[in-house]
């Protein structure tokens, strides 16, 4: 498919609201391009577990920046619903995917987390994969914002060390799949320029908000038992920690090159967004 194939249609992005892909939203329109976001919130309604969801989501969309529920509930098979929705989209007239993943082979909560990857290399659409490390943004918009407004972050991570990526970043690579050539059949490992811990992180944090935030290690059973005691379902918690147990063993402690590739210009630093969205008031007490 080519570059003004691509962008001749709408393009359908999943997630829309979501950290990424209300960036990816953004930059889209930004170039002018017409765009369709879709999640159980939006006006086109798009649920994975509601397939009747599928067909006016996808109608008429030439291209699909698709985010899963790989880390969401344990029960859902991406082998089932990604490969069922590829199929679908294929018959809709989509030509082209850009798939958003993470950058881990590892199983987490006994469940593989690639197995969205499978099923859109084998799609037959033109497809390009996104493989990020953690987002700054689940410090201001994600699961970790209730923490800095208590003051304290509890995870099962240790002094691991994580090259945190500004989702803005992930969605430019992303619009760049989705609107040009060059970039089919290419799987991006995509970081930010500097291996931190969650300690290290939280500083930053507190040094912007301007009073005491501290990241506190506890034991992975430790943090399953909190989120239990909070509602959580446990299958989910232990998903949850197995996660931060990776960055605790060093499995995430190497910096990817993905931003450069696609780019051709550096990511941004932590740093740099912890200045911005401290001076939004967002981490005000
Ligand atoms: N967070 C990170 O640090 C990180 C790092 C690397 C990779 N990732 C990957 O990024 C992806 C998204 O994770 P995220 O934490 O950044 O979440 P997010 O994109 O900020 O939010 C999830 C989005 O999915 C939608 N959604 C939830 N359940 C849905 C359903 N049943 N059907 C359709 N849409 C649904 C939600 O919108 P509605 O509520 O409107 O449906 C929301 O817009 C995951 O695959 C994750 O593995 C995340």
């Amino acid at each position: 498919m080519t570059e003004e194939a691509a962008t001749a249609k709408p393009i359908l992005v999943l997630g829309g609201k979501g950290k990424t892909g209300s960036r990816v939203v953004a930059q889209l329109q930004a170039r002018g391009l017409e765009v369709r976001a879709a999640s159980r919130s939006s006006p086109t309604r798009f649920d994975w577990f509601d397939e009747s969801t599928w067909p006016d989501a996808l109608a008429g969309a030439g291209a699909v920046y698709l985010v899963d529920m790989a880390d969401q509930p344990v029960e859902w098979d991406p082998s089932y619903s990604v490969r069922a929705f590829c199929r679908l989209a294929r018959a809709s007239g989509v030509g082209r995917v850009v798939l958003l993943q993470a950058r881990t082979n590892e199983d987490a909560g006994g469940k593989s987390l690639t197995g969205s990857e499978d099923e859109v290399r084998a799609s037959g659409l033109d497809w390009t994969i996104l493989r990020p490390s953690w987002f700054f943004q689940n410090f201001d918009e994600g699961i970790l914002l209730d923490g800095v407004h208590e003051g304290e972050i509890r995870l099962p991570a240790g002094d691991g060390l994580e090259p945190f990526i500004d989702c803005a970043d992930v969605a430019a690579v992303a619009v760049a799949a989705l609107t040009e050539d060059g970039h089919t059949g290419r799987t991006y490992e995509l970081s930010g320029p500097r291996l931190m811990s969650f300690g290290d992180a939280v500083a930053a944090v507190a040094g912007q908000a301007g009073r005491d935030i501290r990241y506190v290690a506890v034991s992975a059973d430790a943090y399953v038992a909190e989120l239990v005691a909070q509602g959580v379902p446990a299958d989910y918690a232990r998903m949850c920690a197995d996660l931060f147990g990776q960055i605790r063993e060093g499995k995430g402690a190497y910096l990817s090159t993905g931003v450069q590739d696609a780019l051709g210009r550096v990511p941004r630093d932590f740093a740099d967004f912890a200045k911005s969205a401290g001076a939004t008031g967002v981490w005000d007490a």
